[in-house]
C-alpha cells in the first residue's frame, strides 16, 4: 500500500485527505502542529469509510516522525488569505512554516514526492526545493489544475454544457496575472471562438484571474478549499497511478519558455517519478507577453523571498 502525508489539517489539507482516501489511493497521515486537530478530523474521515466505500487507513499526528517513508507528501500547512490580501502578503508567515516542513520531510520521507500548496505558491515551491535539496522533477506546485478546473467551469456555467466536456488550461504564476490559454480551450472538441464572442471569453478569463479574490471576499475569514483540496488530491493520484497526466503545474524551470531558476505554471507530464516532462507549447505572442507578465510577478516575489530568507 502507497503512503500519503499531508501537512496541514487546515481546510485544504483536510479536503485533500478526504479525496485521496475516497479513492482508495494510499494510506493516509495528516500532520499538524494544533494539537488534537489532526487526531480529530482523521477519526471523522473514518467513520465515512463504510458508507463511502473507502478502507485505506486515516492517522492524524502532531509528529512529523509519523510521515516517514511515504511517497507522496503534500504540504499545505500555512496562513490562508482574508480580504484585501495579496497571495504575496502570506510569505513572511508562510516561509518559516514551509522550512519546518520541509527539512521534515527531507529527514523522514526522502524518497517522497512533494506536491507544494501553501501560498505564495511558487515562491513557497522555491523554499521546499531548496530546503529538501531533491530533484526539481520530485518538487511540484499546485495551482494550474485549480486554476483551470474554475476556468472550465466558467466555461461550462457560460455555455450551461456538462463540466467535464470542457477542457482548457491556465498557465503562469497563482495570482492575479495568470494566464487562461483561450486559443487551446475547447467544448467537446469545438474551440471556445466558436460558441462564443471575443468580449465574453475575456470576461471568463478575469474571472478566472480573480476567482480565489471571488471566494475571500464571500469567506472574510479565508480561502477556498474545496476545489484546491480536490485538485491537490487529483495530482496524487497522477502520480500514485503513474498517468503520465498532461496537466499544467508549477516547475522549477530551466530554460524551458525563456525562464531560468523559478517556478511557474507550465504544462507537464505527471507520473511515478514526479515531473517527466515540461511540455514546450507553440504560445500566440499575446499569451507569450501575459507569460513574461506572470514570471515578472513571481520573480519580483523571489526578490522578496531572498531579502526574508536564510537557508536552513
Ligand atoms: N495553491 C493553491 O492553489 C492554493 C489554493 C488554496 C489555498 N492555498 C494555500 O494553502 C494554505 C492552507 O490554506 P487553508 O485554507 O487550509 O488554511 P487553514 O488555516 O485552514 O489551515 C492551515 C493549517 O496549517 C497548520 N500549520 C501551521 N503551521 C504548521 C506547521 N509548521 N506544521 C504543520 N501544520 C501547520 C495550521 O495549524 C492549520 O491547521 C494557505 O497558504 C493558502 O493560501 C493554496
Amino acid at each position: 500500500m502507497k503512503k500519503v502525508s499531508v501537512i496541514g489539517a487546515g481546510n485544504v489539507g483536510a479536503t485533500a485527505v478526504y479525496h485521496i482516501a475516497r479513492l482508495n489511493l494510499a494510506e493516509v497521515v495528516v500532520v499538524d502542529v494544533v494539537e488534537g486537530l489532526p487526531q480529530a478530523k482523521a477519526m471523522d474521515f473514518a467513520h465515512t469509510a463504510p458508507g463511502r466505500g473507502f478502507g485505506v487507513s486515516v492517522k492524524g499526528t502532531n509528529d512529523y516522525a509519523d510521515i516517514e517513508a511515504s511517497d507522496v507528501v503534500v504540504m499545505t500547512a500555512g496562513i490562508a488569505r482574508k480580504p484585501g490580501m495579496d497571495r504575496m502578503d502570506l510569505l513572511k508567515t508562510n516561509v518559516n512554516i514551509a522550512k519546518s516542513a520541509a527539512q521534515a520531510i527531507a529527514k523522514y520521507a526522502p524518497d517522497s514526492i512533494v506536491i507544494a500548496v501553501t501560498n505564495p505558491l511558487d515562491v513557497i515551491a522555491m523554499v521546499m526545493l531548496r530546503e529538501t535539496k531533491f530533484p526539481w522533477q520530485r518538487v511540484v506546485g499546485m495551482a494550474g489544475v485549480l486554476d483551470s478546473t474554475r476556468f472550465r467551469y466558467f466555461i461550462a456555467e457560460q455555455l450551461d454544457v456538462w463540466p467535464g466536456d470542457v477542457e482548457a488550461m491556465v498557465l503562469g504564476g497563482h495570482g492575479d496575472s495568470m494566464v487562461p490559454l483561450t486559443s487551446f480551450a475547447s467544448v467537446g472538441g469545438f474551440p471556445i471562438q466558436e460558441l462564443m464572442d471575443a468580449e465574453t471569453i475575456e470576461r471568463l478569463v478575469e474571472r478566472t484571474r480573480k476567482g480565489g479574490g471571488e471566494i475571500v471576499n464571500y469567506l472574510k475569514s479565508g480561502s477556498a478549499y474545496y476545489a484546491p483540496g480536490a485538485s491537490a488530491a487529483r495530482m496524487v493520484e497522477a502520480v500514485l497511478r503513474g498517468e503520465s497526466a498532461l496537466i499544467p503545474a508549477s516547475a522549477h524551470l530551466d530554460g524551458q519558455y525563456g525562464y531560468k531558476n523559478i517556478f511557474l505554471g507550465v504544462p507537464v507530464r505527471l507520473g511515478s517519478g514526479g515531473i517527466e516532462e515540461v511540455l514546450d507549447l507553440e504560445l500566440s505572442s499575446e499569451e507569450k507577453a501575459a507569460l513574461d507578465k506572470s514570471a515578472a510577478a513571481v520573480e519580483e516575489g523571489v526578490k522578496t523571498l531572498e531579502s526574508i530568507y536564510t537557508p536552513g
